[in-house]
């Protein structure tokens, strides 16, 4: 390994070895991840991109701790999290990641400041605390002068932004957005895009989204593309 590689390894907050996920249909076995390493280096955007039913939700849910791969293995920082047990799994889930969905999963009576407060009080978070970081988080979402709206009284973009400021306002390292943009025209989606970049570098945060999109890909620091189960240059 060339110094410059060792570098790249030490600085990656994911790394995988030979990730194999097959899915049993019937007595179909059907290889869905086919020996992927990848490197996705800390303080990044990072983008998955490939044709639908290529693997990239599966990819994010291995990723993520949801689901455990058929081989292979995957490194959270120094951790490998495939030998972990579903506690630890769970903590770590809980303390060091964030999740945005495609179809936002808001609690839509409730404002977008109860949102955010209601994740800190799930995470164990005291009620000043609560407060205060579901304030600073959207405010930094840009959505300081919406917090006391209901989530049902916003537009799409601005739910999506309340669906980042809860993933990111327990200080996660890493957030996983699924096709966060599919649902978005142009305009929001990359205002969507363009906050992720800018949490990447004002929080250190690492973000790993899927997308279609071309117009989102060119924001990324890191594309990787996913076709019959292996990752292309
Ligand atoms: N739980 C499951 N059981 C069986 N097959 C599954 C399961 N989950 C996913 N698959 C199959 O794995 C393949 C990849 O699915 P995946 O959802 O990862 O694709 P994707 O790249 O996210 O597609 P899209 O862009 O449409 O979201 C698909 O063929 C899908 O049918
Ligand atoms: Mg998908």
């Amino acid at each position: 390994m060339s110094s410059q590689e060792a570098n790249i390894q030490h600085d990656a907050i994911y790394r995988t070895e030979q990730l194999c996920r097959n899915f049993q249909s019937g007595h179909e076995t059907i290889q869905v991840l086919n020996g992927i390493n990848l490197i996705v280096p800390r303080q990044s955007l990072t983008m998955l991109k490939g044709r639908s039913g290529s693997g990239k939700t599966t990819l994010i849910n291995l990723l993520g701790a949801l689901d455990h791969p058929t081989a292979g293995k995957i490194f959270f920082g120094e951790q490998e999290i495939t030998r972990l047990s579903e506690n630890k799994r769970d903590k770590l889930r809980r303390h060091s990641m964030g999740f945005v969905f495609q179809s936002v999963a808001l609690i839509t009576s409730m404002t977008a400041f109860e949102n955010v407060e209601f994740g800190l009080r799930v995470a164990g978070i005291d009620a000043k605390g609560r407060r205060e970081r579901a304030e600073e988080v959207l405010t930094l979402v840009g959505l300081d002068k919406r917090m006391k709206h209901r989530t049902q009284e916003l537009s799409g973009g601005e739910q999506q932004r309340v669906a980042i400021a809860r993933a990111i306002a327990h200080r996660p390292n890493v957030v996983f957005a699924d096709e966060p943009t599919a649902e978005l025209d142009t305009n929001m989606g990359l205002q969507v895009v363009s906050l992720f970049r800018s949490l990447v570098e004002r929080e250190g945060l690492t973000v790993i989204m899927t997308t279609h999109d071309p117009n989102m890909i060119e924001l990324a620091d890191l594309v990787f593309s996913l076709d019959s189960g292996v990752m292309q240059a």
